[in-house]
């Protein structure tokens, strides 16, 4: 028997002003389609914003149904766009915020398992890290350097 350990960091911004200017850009795209999400069941609207290597910034929020499970996150409402409009194209960057209409949410929050799962697909497919930030409504901004560092031991095409 063995154990093995497997690490993740991240670089933690105080607050959006911390942020590279690319990424503040970024960060405020998103919170502009956040506003925009279709969340009258959880009141919990998220956006993500995504940075291709063509230029193209890549825009989603979440998309709720009366049918609870047929909604949609907001990371992957984009990241299949961008995979179904820029097939070619890598995603460099992604930046996610997420506020709730009934409290203020400090804490960063990160994209949900499903949505991991998603995110590794492209990033294996591309073969470039894709650099993930997140946030809250206000306060830290967590940066995880690649997917693979939020998703260890994941599940991929190799194992097919
Ligand atoms: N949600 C996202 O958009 N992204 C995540 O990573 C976590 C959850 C959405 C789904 C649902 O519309 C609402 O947030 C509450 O779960």
């Amino acid at each position: 028997m063995k154990e093995i350990s497997i690490n993740s960091s991240f670089t933690i911004y105080e607050n959006t002003k911390e942020l590279p200017e690319d990424i503040q850009e970024l960060m405020n795209q998103a919170v502009e389609i956040r506003k925009k999400a279709y969340a009258p069941y959880s009141k919990f609207r998220v956006g993500a914003a995504l940075l291709l290597d063509n230029g193209k910034v890549v825009l989603g929020s979440n998309q709720e149904n009366a049918a609870y499970p047929s909604g949609l996150c907001a990371e992957r409402t984009a990241i299949f766009y961008a995979g179904s409009i820029y097939p070619e194209s890598k995603i460099l960057k992604m930046a996610i915020t997420a506020a709730s209409d009934t409290n203020q949410t400090q804490a960063p929050i990160p994209p949900c398992g499903s949505c991991r799962q998603s995110i590794a697909e492209y990033e294996i497919k591309q073969e470039t890290p894709i650099e993930i930030y997140f946030m809250g409504e206000i306060g830290e901004v967590y940066k995880s350097a690649s997917l693979k560092n939020l998703l260890p031991l994941m599940f991929d095409k190799k194992f097919l």
